[in-house]
């Protein structure tokens, strides 16, 4: 007996008719598509190009971890972004990648985490110290440097002249757009390339190279040991011994740079607009931080930070940074009696998997006690990291960072609400549309 099932298309001329509107924001034409078609649809491109989306939380576990050698990264990642960043973690494949994972996995340890704390922590005040008060300001700016340093600081500690770490900041977020405007507009394809637009983004990406490359020999040269991730990438050694290779591993740094930066941001000015809507929760953090306390040791600190961490949880189950996952299926596959033909482009819809509502109760309200259970409790559907082999390589970091941040946000001002709804801006990342707050000084600081 044939037990396999059609999978539902949605057609090119369904396609062509929101095209306009799919530009800004597609989001709504893949919901609407969903509650039509159900949980896994194609939808025809024309030209031949088709795409199949899923919000199957089933389906996304399979490809990235139960039958993950059969889904490799999409070619934006592998390509288009490689183009930019060149072969780090983020954008290899196969040998390349299992030997990087497995060199640069040890460095995001939580032991050795722990020692770039206090690092973060200082990098975090500075930052705060910048924001202005009683002010109706966008916060995006502000947490993208944030964010941007926190990682420039626990790669390089505090021995990179500030004019260096703004410099590499304005590349990689130039690069990020020229990319988003190559997928977006395809079709200015020669306009790019002959325009000469092509070449002045690479021409930036070699000067933020070479402006690493300077960082690491200087770091070689002086001999010094600073506890910093630099240190770790230039001490971990292959099986055989190597080290890496200052070509790779120039690389990974600007991997690390655009995987860490953007994502956090977008949590953190999330997470600041779900708190000025509910301020009640400002309050049980207060309250939470005058319960915890200094403790010496900061990762205590934080494990005892529950309703925090629980409010960011919450903010990236709404408004998940990378909010869809693509792969491509090397041969055929089959899931749930769906054929899939062999390399065809599949976007997992995060979002749409964190809003489900045969997965969460309640799901478009904001309820972050629904995170206070055993820490593996929605495994199976939750996935602002990513699942399996490929899971973010920075989870841990990016959850101490962001915990301190919110922490001490709250600490220092009330935020007030100044756009309502919250807008969001799905590009490589889902950013927020103009966070607009206001951050007014608490008085008992
Ligand atoms: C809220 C913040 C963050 C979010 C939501 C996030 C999300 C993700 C997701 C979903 C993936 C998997 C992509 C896929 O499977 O195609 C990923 C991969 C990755 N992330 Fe993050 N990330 C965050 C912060 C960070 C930070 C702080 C770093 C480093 C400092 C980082 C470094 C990486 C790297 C290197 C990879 C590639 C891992 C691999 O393929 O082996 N991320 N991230």
């Amino acid at each position: 007996m044939d037990t396999t099932r059609k999978i539902p298309e949605v057609s090119f001329f369904d396609f062509l008719k929101r095209a306009l509107e799919i530009v800004k924001n597609p989001l709504p034409f893949h919901h609407d598509n969903f509650e039509k078609k159900g949980d896994t649809f194609i939808l025809n491109l024309g030209f031949q190009k088709k795409i199949l989306f899923s919000r199957n939380a089933d389906f996304l576990k399979y490809a990235l971890q139960k039958n993950q050698r059969n889904f490799t990264k999409s070619e934006v990642q592998t390509k288009d972004v490689a183009k930019y960043l060149g072969k780090g973690l983020l954008t290899s494949e196969g040998d390349l990648w299992k030997r990087q994972r497995k060199l640069i996995q040890p460095t995001f340890h939580k032991k050795f985490l722990t020692e770039l704390l206090g690092i973060m922590k200082h990098t975090i005040n500075t930052e705060l110290s910048k924001i202005p008060v009683e002010k109706k300001i966008n916060v995006e700016p502000y947490f993208g440097r944030l964010a941007f340093q926190v990682v420039a600081k626990s790669l390089f500690s505090g021995e990179v002249e500030e004019q260096t770490i703004s410099r590499l900041q304005e590349i990689v977020e130039a690069s990020q757009k020229m990319l988003v405007r190559e997928l977006r507009q395809p079709y200015l394809g020669l306009w790019f390339k002959y325009g000469g637009l092509l070449d002045k983004h690479f021409a930036m990406v070699r000067e933020g190279r070479e402006l690493i490359k300077g960082i690491i020999y200087r770091r070689k040269a002086s001999g010094d040991r600073k506890g910093d991730l630099l240190d770790l990438l230039l001490e971990a050694k292959y099986e055989d011994g190597a080290n890496m290779e200052e070509e790779q591993m120039i690389d990974e740094i600007m991997i690390l740079f655009t995987a860490g930066h953007e994502t956090t941001s977008n949590a953190l000015s999330f997470t600041c607009q779900l708190l000025a809507k509910h301020p009640e929760y400002q309050d049980k953090i207060v309250e939470e931080h005058l319960s915890v306390g200094e403790e010496t040791d900061m990762m205590q600190t934080m494990m005892s930070q529950r309703i925090t961490k629980q409010v960011l949880e919450e903010a990236m189950r709404l408004y998940p940074p990378a909010y869809f996952i693509d792969r491509m299926n090397l041969r055929q596959d089959t899931f749930d009696g769906m054929k899939i033909a062999p390399k065809t482009p599949l976007l997992f819809s995060v979002i749409e998997i964190h809003r489900h509502k045969d997965l969460w109760e309640k799901p478009m309200e904001f309820w972050p006690e629904r995170f206070d259970g055993p820490p593996n409790q929605y495994s199976n559907q939750y996935f602002p990291f990513g699942a399996g082999p490929r899971m973010c390589i920075g989870n841990n970091f990016a959850m101490f960072e962001m915990q301190m941040v919110i922490a001490e946000v709250i600490r220092r001002f009330r935020i007030l609400p100044k756009t309502d709804p919250i807008e969001i801006l799905p590009l490589i990342t889902l950013k927020p549309r103009k966070a607009f707050l206001e951050f007014e000084g608490r008085p008992e600081n």
